[in-house]
């Protein structure tokens, strides 16, 4: 069993960082090979909104994306991570967002998999946050675990939070035992390239 961590914080080891090491020492503790993934120094570019994917279920870019995209797809079990920045996730977090338009295809989807969320701010924004990711989620017919949010500016400060370590230690454990269940979402569901939800004529 894998579960993979992805920081979309642009600070390598910043408090992003030590929330998802926090939540993967503990899956790793149950027994998951587990994987952390920082965007810090890497170079993955917005979607351009080509629609060549729903074609192939590949994307033309090639930048770090293209090994991201594998090592998600090889995972059982993903949980992402953000700073707040300006009241939403970095940026970097919303291209790899975007970039998953990708796993539309049903060949090459991330249906089925578990998926946790943390995310850290200051002061303001981590709702958005966590609203967003709970879209992708649905979006992407993923099963949802916890999403464990922090105020804090350093890693330092998150270590002195007793009950956010801990929901993050719980974090962990949860992804390992949501992956046992072998959630199957109905396969009559699994989209395929196209649009659901709000229809217009
Ligand atoms: C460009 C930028 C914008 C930010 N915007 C917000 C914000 O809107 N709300 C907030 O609470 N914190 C904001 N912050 C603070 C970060 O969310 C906070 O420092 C966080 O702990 C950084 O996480 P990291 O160490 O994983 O990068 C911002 C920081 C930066 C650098």
């Amino acid at each position: 069993m894998k579960i993979l961590g992805i920081s979309g914080s642009p600070r390598k080891n910043g408090v992003t960082v030590a929330m998802l090491e926090e939540a993967l020492k503990a899956a790793k503790g149950d027994g998951a090979e587990v994987e952390l993934y920082s965007v810090s120094g890497k170079n993955i570019q917005p979607c351009d909104g080509c629609w060549g994917c729903r074609e192939t279920g590949k994307c033309h870019i090639r930048d770090d994306m293209q090994e991201l995209y594998e090592k998600m797809l090889g995972a059982d079990g993903i949980i992402f991570g953000t700073p707040v920045y300006f009241y939403s996730m970095t940026a970097q977090s919303k291209a790899i967002i975007d970039r998953s338009i990708i796993f539309g295809h049903p060949e090459r989807s991330l249906a089925n998999k578990v998926c946790g969320v943390v995310a850290c701010a200051g002061s303001l924004g981590l709702a958005n946050v966590l609203k967003d990711y709970s879209y992708y989620i649905i979006q992407r017919q993923m099963l949802p675990a916890f999403q464990v949010s922090a105020y804090a500016m350093g890693p330092d400060n998150l270590r002195e939070m007793e009950k956010c370590m801990k929901a993050l230690n719980d974090l962990g454990r949860q992804m390992i035992a949501l992956v046992k269940l072998g959630f199957k979402y109905p396969t009559e569901f699994v989209r395929g390239p196209g649009a659901f939800g709000t229809h217009t004529r």
